[in-house]
């Protein structure tokens, strides 16, 4: 079965993380001096990213708890050509320096992870402890003012005052997620929002040129990017 799907980078659901990505990988390449960079992609599924980044020249390590999802993995890396830069690691979140060392990563991924982990703090903090000096992290979480906005124009009033009065678990205001990022130690450098328009569009096609445009020219503006279904946040573990 053939894995290959749209690139990260023409979707309009994860156009604008490949971009601050791939601007974060190139500026961590410039200062390096390589371009074969060591990213660590932690619940990175069945490598939607990792692919396209290994294709990209860059060391990916997977680390999931999913035998399923790693096999899918492996299989995307081999069609793609990419099997000697992607490995596929079993392991979670919070226990992720038993899969992987301290300190050996340029960039650590951590997409969509967060809303799953048992203690996101401490997983959080773990992915910080993978980064080498003056490494990245690009963190991706669900939006819980999102869901507010959701549960309202699906009808459900009270539940999205629910939302809005209670912690949702598994959801993260920006500040939430910003305030999890710097306790791990690290520096935010850049906030976005994610999925606005590829969500709120009915029946939008996210391979739309014109919907992948207004993703990325909305992202980082405060009035747009409270509501998007996730919030990203860049960051960097001080040299
Ligand atoms: C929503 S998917 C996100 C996949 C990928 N990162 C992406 O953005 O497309 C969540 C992934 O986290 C993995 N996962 C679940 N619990 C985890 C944990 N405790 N630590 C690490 N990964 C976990 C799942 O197996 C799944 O691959």
């Amino acid at each position: 079965m053939a894995l290959e799907r749209t690139h990260p980078g023409t979707s309009a659901r994860t156009g604008v993380v490949w971009e601050v990505l791939s601007a974060g990988l190139a500026e961590r390449s410039a200062r390096t001096g390589s371009g074969e960079l060591a990213v660590v992609d932690l619940g990175g599924g069945t490598g939607g990213f990792a692919v396209p980044l290994a294709r990209l020249g860059h060391r990916v390590t997977v680390v999931d708890p999913s035998p399923d999802a790693l096999a899918a993995l492996e299989r995307r890396a081999a069609e793609a050509g990419v099997s000697e830069r992607v490995r596929a690691v079993q392991g979670d979140l919070g226990g992720v320096l038993d899969a992987v060392d301290a300190e050996c990563a340029d960039a650590v991924l951590c997409h969509g992870v967060l809303e799953v982990a048992d203690d996101p703090a401490e997983g959080m903090s773990a992915a910080g402890r993978v980064l080498r000096p003056g490494g990245i992290a690009s963190v991706l979480a669900a939006n819980r003012d999102a869901l507010v906005v959701a549960r309202a124009l699906g009808g459900n009033v009270a539940g999205a005052l629910a939302a809005l009065r209670e912690p949702v678990r598994r959801r993260f205001t920006e500040d939430a997620l910003v305030e999890l990022v710097r306790q791990a130690g690290l520096a935010v450098a850049s906030r976005h929002g994610v999925r606005l328009f590829a969500d709120l569009v009915p029946s939008a096609e996210p391979d739309d040129p014109d919907l992948l445009a207004l993703e990325v020219l909305t992202a980082g503006r405060p009035e747009f990017r409270a509501l998007a279904t996730q919030v990203h946040v860049l960051a960097a573990r001080p040299e």
